[in-house]
């Protein structure tokens, strides 16, 4: 006589099957372009507020040999260090090998994870300074979501400005409710003091819908808008420091520019004054 066991809740739970396999926890879309998403966190995984890992979902087969390979893809970490899960800030690209699969998932998927994180986006990078600048385009935010959730941030810097461009008013929603809850986060404010959050500037900008600030940064830095908007001198190479992540037109643009103030890149092995990384397309 066979023995039929009963079906249990924890034998109801789904087994991760995929390699590096982490459980989705939430996904929120903010429109037909942009959503952010949180996984669980694997217990070996350390990384430094800033970097990136490889993250993705298995591809379909291949038509002759039927066989499946990982779709992987750069993303930021959008959750600092502490945090027990990890979050991801997407784009969707309708026709994107990854991303068009990636913006159906739910809470419960698996999805895969490499726990090599790397990146230039990392304090290490940059020599100490007074003001820390953050600049963004779309997605770019991520690696600054991460950023100004964490500590090191206002313990090593007065101020830190972070400037998120984006086309319109919609696609600022992450960043907005990102800036809104640090400014509200008891634990931070217990850690670093009830105060904290004055040190953070939330400069955010729109090129193709009308919003409070129209342009792109750069535009905006180089005719001198932010500085007079912001009730600063400039960027020197004494005082400030920057990050940047975005499109290749953004870095491009924004090295170009911070050379000119006479910032120089660095990186982990050669710590400077600025630092770049492209943000993750398609
Ligand atoms: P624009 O609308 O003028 O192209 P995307 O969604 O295409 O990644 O763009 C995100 C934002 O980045 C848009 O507001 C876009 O402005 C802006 N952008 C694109 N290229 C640059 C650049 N070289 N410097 C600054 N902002 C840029």
């Amino acid at each position: 006589m066979t023995e039929h066991k009963p079906v249990t809740e924890a034998s109801a739970v789904k087994v991760p099957t995929l390699p590096d396999a982490q459980t989705v926890t939430e996904v929120q879309h903010y429109t037909d372009r942009l959503f952010r998403f949180r996984c669980t966190r694997p217990a070996s995984l350390r990384f430094r507020s800033g970097e990136f890992v490889m993250i993705g979902l298995m591809g379909d087969p291949d038509p002759k040999t039927g066989k499946q390979k990982p779709l992987l893809r750069a993303y930021s970490i959008a959750s600092p260090a502490w945090d027990d899960e990890l979050e991801f800030y997407s784009i969707k690209v309708q026709d994107g090998p990854l991303t068009s699969k990636l913006q159906h998932i739910e809470a419960g998927d698996q999805l895969i994870l490499r726990p090599k994180p790397v990146g230039t986006l990392v304090h290490d990078a940059l020599l100490p300074g007074k003001r820390l600048w953050f600049f963004a385009t779309g997605t770019g935010i991520a690696p600054f979501a991460s950023l100004i959730r964490e500590p090191q941030t206002y313990e090593d810097y007065d101020q830190i400005i972070l400037t998120h461009t984006c086309r319109d008013v919609a696609e600022l929603t992450y960043g907005r409710d990102l800036v809104e809850s640090v400014r509200n986060d008891e634990m931070l404010a217990e850690l670093m003091g009830e105060g904290f959050a004055d040190k953070l500037v939330y400069y955010p900008t729109t090129t193709r819908e009308e919003s409070p600030k129209m342009g792109r940064v750069t535009e905006l830095l180089k005719d001198g808008t932010v500085f007079r908007d912001l009730g600063i001198d400039g960027i020197t190479p004494e005082t400030d420091r920057a990050m940047v992540c975005g499109s290749m037109g953004l870095n491009t643009d924004m090295k170009a520019i911070l050379e000119g103030y006479g910032l120089r890149e660095g990186s982990n092995s050669e710590p400077a004054e600025y630092v770049v990384e492209k943000a993750f397309v398609g």
